[in-house]
C-alpha cells in the first residue's frame, strides 16, 4: 500500500481532521495519489450532521467498490463512522475500517489491521494528550486551521455532534502558541481557530478564555490575519467585543448562528438564549465593531414550527442583514431529543419555507455587497478564479470573496489592495487600483 487520497464532507474541523489524518498517513510512507482512481487507500471523511450527505456517503461507497478491479482499500472516517461503528461493516461490504473522528491518532493503527486483512473498528473519544499538531498535512499556503477546542457540551436537541465528537476539551494555550508560531514561520499569513463553540474555550493551564487566548496570538507579529469560527451566542462576552474592536489584525468577520428567530422554537432546541437576547448582542457587537460582516446558520422546519414562527426567523432576518446565511431544512438525526419530537413538517413545507429565507437573504447580500462597490479592500490572494485562470480569488478582511484580473505582479499569498467595481450576492468583483478600468463582468 503506497499511495492515499482523503476524500471530506462537511465542517471546517472535518477539513482539518483530513490534514490530521493525511499527516499521519504520510509518517508511515504513503503519498497522496491524484485521484481516488490511482489511491491504494481512499479516506472517506464523513459528516453526519444532516441525513443528506450520510446518503451521498454510501452511494460513494458503492462507487468506489465498482471503480476498478481490485477496488481500492476504503476507511470511513469523520461522524457517520463514529455514529455507525461496527454496523457499517455490516451493511457496506466494500468498508476496510471505520474510525471515529476522536480516533485520528490510531490511524496507522487501521493501517496495520488493513495490512493483516483484518477488518477493524476505531471509535471513541479523543483522549487530549494524544492530538499530536506536529504531524499535519497542510496545503494551503496562504492559511493554516488549529483547533483550539474540541467537542461540544450544548447538546442543542437537532445536532449529533456531541455524540460523535464528545465532551468539550480545551487545548492549552503553550501547545496552540507554538503552533501558530510554526505556522508563521513556514510563510502562512491566516490563521484561523477552529471550534464547534470556540468561545467557550478556557485554557487548562491558565483558565483563560478565547479573548486572552487572541491577545496572546496576536503578540506574534508576522502574523497578518487571524479569525475564529464558530461562537455560540451564550457565550459571547464583553471582553471578546473588546478585543474584536481593539485588535486590527482580528477579521472583521464573525459567524454567530441563531437558529431560529421563535423563541418558543429557540427553546424546543435547547439554545438557551432568547431572540431579544440575540438582537441585543448583535447590537452591541455593531456598537464597538461598525464594520463586521456577520454571517449565521439557520434551521427551518424544526418540529412543531407554525407559519408565525417562520415569520419571526424571516423577521430577525430581516432586522439583522447578515452578509451571508447558511439555512438548512431540519433533518432528524437518530439519538437526538428532537428527532421524536412532534409534529414532524411535511417536506414540501419545509423546502418551500428554505425558498422563501434564501429570496430574502440573497437579497440582503446583495445589497450589503452593493454598498461596498467603490470602496477599497485588502485582499489576501488564495488562488485563480474557478471562473478564469487570468484572474485572482482572494479574501477581504471581513471575509468575502473578490476576485480581480492578475496583473502580473501578483502571486498567491500577497495581500494587495482592490478597489470593488462590482458585487453579487455572493462574492464581488473588482481591480488593482490604476490598472486597466475594463470591468471583468464575471460574478
Ligand atoms: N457549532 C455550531 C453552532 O454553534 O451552532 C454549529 C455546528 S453544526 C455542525 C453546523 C450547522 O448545521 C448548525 O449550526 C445547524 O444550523 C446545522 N444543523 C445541525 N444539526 C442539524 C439538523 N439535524 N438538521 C439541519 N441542520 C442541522
Ligand atoms: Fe451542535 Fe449546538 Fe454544539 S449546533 S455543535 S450542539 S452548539
Amino acid at each position: 500500500m503506497k499511495t492515499y487520497i482523503v476524500e471530506t464532507w462537511g465542517c471546517q474541523m472535518n477539513h482539518h481532521d483530513s490534514e490530521r489524518l493525511a499527516g499521519l498517513l504520510e509518517s508511515e510512507g504513503l503519498q497522496e495519489a491524484t485521484t481516488a482512481m490511482d489511491a491504494d487507500l481512499v479516506l472517506l471523511n464523513t459528516c453526519s450532521v444532516r441525513e443528506k450527505p450520510v446518503r451521498k456517503i454510501l452511494g460513494r461507497i458503492q462507487t468506489l467498490s465498482r471503480m476498478r478491479s481490485p477496488r481500492p482499500a476504503i476507511g470511513v472516517c469523520g461522524c457517520v463512522a463514529q455514529q455507525e461503528g461496527e454496523a457499517l461493516l455490516e451493511s457496506a461490504e466494500a468498508v476496510d475500517f471505520v474510525l471515529g473522528p476522536g480516533q485520528v491518532p490510531r490511524i496507522g493503527e487501521a493501517l496495520r489491521c488493513l495490512r493483516q486483512g483484518k477488518r477493524g473498528v476505531f471509535i471513541g473519544f479523543e483522549n487530549p494528550e494524544d492530538y499530536n499538531y506536529a504531524q499535519i498535512f497542510r496545503k494551503d499556503s496562504t492559511r493554516g486551521m488549529v483547533t483550539i477546542i474540541e467537542g461540544c457540551d450544548e447538546y442543542c436537541t437537532f445536532c449529533i455532534v456531541p455524540y460523535t465528537r464528545g465532551h468539550e476539551f480545551s487545548r492549552p494555550s503553550s501547545e496552540i502558541l507554538s503552533e501558530v508560531r510554526v505556522l508563521v514561520s513556514s510563510g502562512l499569513r491566516e490563521v484561523e481557530l477552529l471550534g464547534q463553540t470556540i468561545n467557550a474555550y478556557r485554557c487548562p493551564e491558565t483558565g483563560g478564555g478565547l479573548a486572552h487566548l487572541l491577545r496572546k496570538i496576536l503578540e506574534i507579529s508576522d502574523l497578518d490575519r487571524l479569525r475564529f469560527i464558530t461562537s455560540h451566542p451564550r457565550h459571547f462576552g464583553e471582553d471578546l467585543i473588546e478585543v474584536l474592536s481593539d485588535e486590527p489584525r482580528l477579521s472583521r468577520y464573525l459567524h454567530l448562528p441563531f437558529q431560529s428567530g421563535s423563541n418558543r422554537i429557540l427553546k424546543r432546541m435547547n439554545r438557551k438564549y432568547t431572540r431579544e437576547e440575540y438582537r441585543d448582542l448583535i447590537r452591541r457587537i455593531r456598537d464597538r465593531v461598525p464594520d463586521i460582516n456577520l454571517s449565521t446558520d439557520v434551521i427551518v422546519g424544526f418540529p412543531g414550527e407554525s407559519e408565525e414562527d417562520f415569520l419571526q426567523t424571516l423577521s430577525l432576518l430581516e432586522d439583522i442583514r447578515f452578509g451571508q446565511v447558511f439555512a438548512f431544512a431540519y433533518s432528524p438525526r437518530p439519538g437526538t431529543p428532537a428527532a421524536k419530537y412532534r409534529p414532524k413538517l411535511p417536506e414540501d413545507v419545509a423546502l418551500d419555507r428554505l425558498h422563501r429565507l434564501f429570496t430574502l437573504t440573497d437579497g440582503i447580500s446583495r445589497q450589503l455587497n452593493e454598498a461596498l462597490v467603490g470602496s477599497r479592500m485588502r485582499v489576501l490572494i488564495d488562488g485563480t478564479s474557478r471562473k478564469s485562470e487570468s484572474d485572482w480569488q482572494g479574501r477581504g478582511e471581513d471575509n468575502r470573496v473578490i476576485n480581480f484580473p492578475a496583473t502580473g505582479r501578483e502571486k498567491v499569498g500577497d495581500i494587495v489592495e482592490v478597489e470593488i467595481l462590482q458585487a453579487s450576492a455572493h462574492s464581488l468583483v473588482g481591480r488593482r487600483p490604476g490598472s486597466s478600468p475594463t470591468l471583468p463582468i464575471r460574478t
